[in-house]
């Protein structure tokens, strides 16, 4: 079975083989070297110079630390997607104060109305989505980063969950405080690993943080990490199949990989204007790492999804309330351009 699925993403077997390998201890010098090495090829594709740190955990686990290790007295989610939404709601069921730019999903985030906020109500967190997987879309960083320039006391956290690795992001570039990835997505590793990046600025906050707790405290994190040392026993296989993983990142090299993404997008998205779908985010915010597409004339896609895994292809048929009306394909990790066409010839068989 090839999995296209927009996360988890297919394993390559030289990573899966490292899986597999013996489990070292994480008071060693081999998994203090492990770490030592794990850093510099974070910091590399984060685009920073600030610490790194990996959680063994879910992305969201990842990110609803950052929120109780950031949020001072009051945090804003802007959200066009089912991501966004969980975020206002993990920051709600913490208790922490929040306030939601909730706008329709697929509807590009209006800078305007984030400074008219960020001008009205002193908030100390912002919390924005990268990449929105539910609905194949991009959200630019830039305007949001720009205008927090005047506000350097605003913890900026970035959901990369679906982006890290695939698409051009720079955390250092784009003044991100918290930048949440994935190892499922854009990395192609198994789940369950979650990188992030943590700014001086988040880290100041963080030892302030009331709720923050044991641990997921970022400031011991970052101390651990900072010695080569862990909080806990992580998951040791996986963070050896990462340094594997990061290698050959290294070696395709960063902006590479980001254009592969690139081309794969193209390829599905020239292929969905030719066979009766639409891109569901408008154009210029589309999703180099997932596409989500509705049919031309609205129909049931479980059908076609179904008709796909037959012939030995995973695909997803839509997330949340888009679940059976679109479908999502998941270009990422280590998928080239000729798989993505293999992927399109059959879609195209099953889908008329
Ligand atoms: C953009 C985005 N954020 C967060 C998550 C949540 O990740 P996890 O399932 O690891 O909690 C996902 C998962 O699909 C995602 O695509």
């Amino acid at each position: 079975m090839k999995n296209f699925l927009p996360g988890p993403t297919e394993v390559n077997p030289e990573i899966l083989a490292e899986l597999a390998k013996p489990v070292m201890g994480h008071h060693t010098p081999e998994f203090r070297d492990l770490i030592s090495q794990l850093k510099s090829r974070l910091q590399y594709i984060f685009g920073t110079e600030n610490e790194v740190i990996t959680l063994t955990c879910t992305a969201s686990a990842a990110l609803e630390a950052a929120l109780v290790n950031t949020c001072k007295e009051k945090i804003l989610v802007v959200s066009n997607g089912a991501f966004g939404e969980r975020w206002l709601q993990a920051a709600r069921s913490r208790g922490l104060a929040s306030d939601g730019l909730v706008l329709g999903w697929g509807i590009p985030i209006p800078p305007y109305e984030v400074r008219r906020l960020l001008d009205r109500v002193p908030y100390d967190t912002v919390v924005m989505v990268h990449g929105e997987s539910s609905t194949g879309m991009l959200n630019p960083i830039e305007p949001i980063s720009e205008l927090l320039k005047a506000h350097p006391e605003i913890v900026f956290i970035v959901d990369a969950v679906a982006t890290l690795g695939g698409v051009e992001l720079q955390m250092d570039k784009s003044r991100i405080d918290v930048l949440v990835g994935a190892s499922h997505k854009c990395l192609a590793l198994p789940p369950g690993v979650v990188p992030l990046g943590l700014s001086p600025r988040a880290l100041k906050r963080s030892k302030s943080a009331k709720q923050k707790g044991y641990s997921f405290d970022f400031n011991l994190w970052a101390e651990s990490w900072h010695e080569n040392k862990v909080v806990g026993t992580p998951a040791v296989p996986q963070l050896q199949a990462m340094l594997t993983q990061l290698d050959r990142i290294q070696d395709e090299s960063i902006q590479v990989r980001w254009k592969r993404h690139k081309n794969m997008q193209e390829l599905t998205i020239h292929w969905a204007e030719k066979n009766g779908f639409i891109p569901f985010p408008p154009e210029d915010y589309r999703l180099p790492s997932v596409s989500c597409l509705r049919p031309e004339v609205s129909r049931a896609t479980s059908p076609i999804v179904a008709a796909l895994t037959e012939r030995g292809f995973l695909i997803d048929s839509g997330y949340g309330k888009l679940k059976g009306r679109t479908i999502r394909i998941g270009h990422m990790g280590d998928w080239t351009t000729e798989d993505i066409k293999g992927l399109l010839d059959h879609l195209s068989q099953v889908s008329t």
